[in-house]
């Protein structure tokens, strides 16, 4: 008989704890900590599981060397839709988890559901196995019918639960051996052993657990549907992110009917991946070409305006930089960067000032990177500081103006990783001219392009 140890966790932070208090001594939050089954001990898994059809189960862990371990192909199942592919880092691994999170309405459960579709009639799932097991914890089956049917989604093989307890959907799971099971959501979910509410960190943290060591065992992929707190983290404990393979973020600007899906982490591939798609009545339609709509196109030239030629994870991007200086009225003048990195705008600014001798002081500056989209890299600093210079001079730059590049603190352009990409991908885009870090220049040139070397802030200054 397995002795059930229990302990205490904080519905807050997530915090394990030995003793019940009435204030954690983490987070200070007050009434938040109770009871959770931790660490149930390896002998409980198989008892529980029953029916895994024992991959590796029964068996004891051995120690092996590396060396010997044979390399087994990397499997990796196409979900039919290429944008969700790319993030994931080339299709689905069996027996990994993913995990979704965005904001509510923002279409987690349009994308799943239509990969879904997409994915039950590719080839890779014709095999004995139901394709894909669709748990649905906040909707209904008809209103998943109703949307499937919005969806133009006629007779797709997918099997549907409406169930929240996850020992039975994991029971269920077992007995229909999907390829793919999807939990809509997380946050729905409950583990009938604990006391707390559905939602709450412990019933998150211990469903998600449930759910993983379930795929692995059985080789299932599985998409776990999160929500996102008000804060934008993904609401339950920090503990989840670890848990699984793969973070989505799921995200789209207000209005915009575009949405992009983020990798934040991803044990199968590269992070920084950037999906993208476009909502329409049909729902999600896939964006093949998403630099036509980071560019805003103006009829004529405007001042303020900077096109970057930026990489998200393995694609290279046409973003338009914005920058709006203006008399403050302020003691301390507002520097508000959206999509960009405030503190590097700060010292791209300090660097403007004593390389390029150009002072902001008394004056606000807001910089955007336009569509939504949030610039990481450093390839950045030229097009914003030459962004900056174009609205501070009221003076707009070339059109067809392409520009990336590095820029540290004594005023030196360097390079950044794949110029010749970046390159290319502005002259398909039908730019005319670029200003790039020297060494990001390639030798045989590009076709359509006049490419402009700098190799210090003043250079660059000088070409404008
Ligand atoms: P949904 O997938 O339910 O969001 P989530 O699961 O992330 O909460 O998306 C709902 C939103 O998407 C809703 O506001 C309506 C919109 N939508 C469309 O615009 N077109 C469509 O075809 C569908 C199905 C939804
Ligand atoms: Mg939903």
């Amino acid at each position: 008989m397995n002795k059930k140890i229990t302990g205490f966790v904080c519905n807050a932070c997530g915090v394990q704890l030995s003793k019940w208090s009435g204030q954690c001594p983490d987070c200070g939050g007050w009434n938040t900590i109770s009871e959770t089954p931790a660490f149930s001990p390896p002998a409980s898994i198989k008892h529980r599981a029953g029916g895994y059809s024992g991959i590796g189960l029964s068996t004891r862990a051995i120690v092996q060397d590396l060396a010997d371990l044979p390399v087994q192909a990397e499997s990796r199942i196409p979900s039919g839709i290429d944008e969700l592919d790319r993030v994931l880092g080339g299709g689905l691994v069996p027996g990994s988890v993913v995990l979704i999170g965005g904001d509510p309405g923002i279409g987690k459960s349009t994308l799943l559901l239509q990969a879904c579709a997409t994915f039950a009639d590719s080839p890779a799932a014709q095999t004995i196995a139901p394709p894909v097991l669709y748990v649905s914890g906040e909707e209904s089956a008809q209103q998943v019918k109703l949307r499937a049917h919005r969806l133009g989604l006629l007779q797709p093989r997918i099997r549907l639960l409406t169930e929240t307890c996850v020992e039975h959907i994991i029971a269920i799971a077992i007995a229909e051996r999907p390829q793919v099971l999807v939990i809509d959501s997380i946050q729905t979910l409950f583990v009938e052993e604990l006391s707390s509410a559905p939602g709450s960190v412990a019933q998150v943290r211990e469903s998600a657990a449930r759910l993983v060591r379930y795929a692995k065992n059985g080789m299932t992929t599985v998409f776990l549907v999160g929500h996102v707190t008000k804060e934008g983290a993904l609401a339950g404990p920090r503990v989840l992110e670890h848990m699984v393979d793969t973070v989505l973020y799921f995200e789209g600007e207000p209005g915009s009917a575009h949405r992009l899906v983020r990798a934040v982490k991803n044990r199968f591939g590269a992070v920084n991946e950037l999906g993208v798609f476009a909502m329409t009545d049909k729902g999600l339609r896939q964006v093949t070409n998403p630099s036509a709509i980071f560019l805003s196109r103006h009829s004529s030239a405007v001042s303020g305006s900077a096109i970057l030629v930026t990489r998200e994870g393995t694609r290279p991007l046409l973003v338009e930089i914005q920058a709006l200086v203006d008399e403050s009225p302020l003691a301390n003048p507002r520097r508000i960067a959206v999509g960009l990195d405030q503190n590097r705008l700060a010292m791209l600014l300090a660097v403007l000032h004593r390389h390029g001798g150009v002072a902001m002081f008394g004056r606000d500056v807001f910089v955007n990177a336009v569509g939504g989209v949030r610039i990481t890299e450093t390839a950045a600093d030229l097009a914003l500081v030459l962004a900056i210079l174009s609205s501070e001079r009221d003076c707009p730059l070339p059109p067809q103006l392409a520009v990336f590049g590095e820029i540290g603190l004594s005023g030196e352009i360097r390079p950044v990783p794949n110029g010749a990409d970046r390159l290319r991908e502005a002259a398909k885009h039908g730019m005319k001219q670029a200003i790039v870090p020297i060494a990001n220049v390639p030798k045989e040139g590009v076709a359509g392009l006049e490419i402009h070397a700098v190799g210090s802030l003043r250079q660059a200054m000088e070409i404008i």
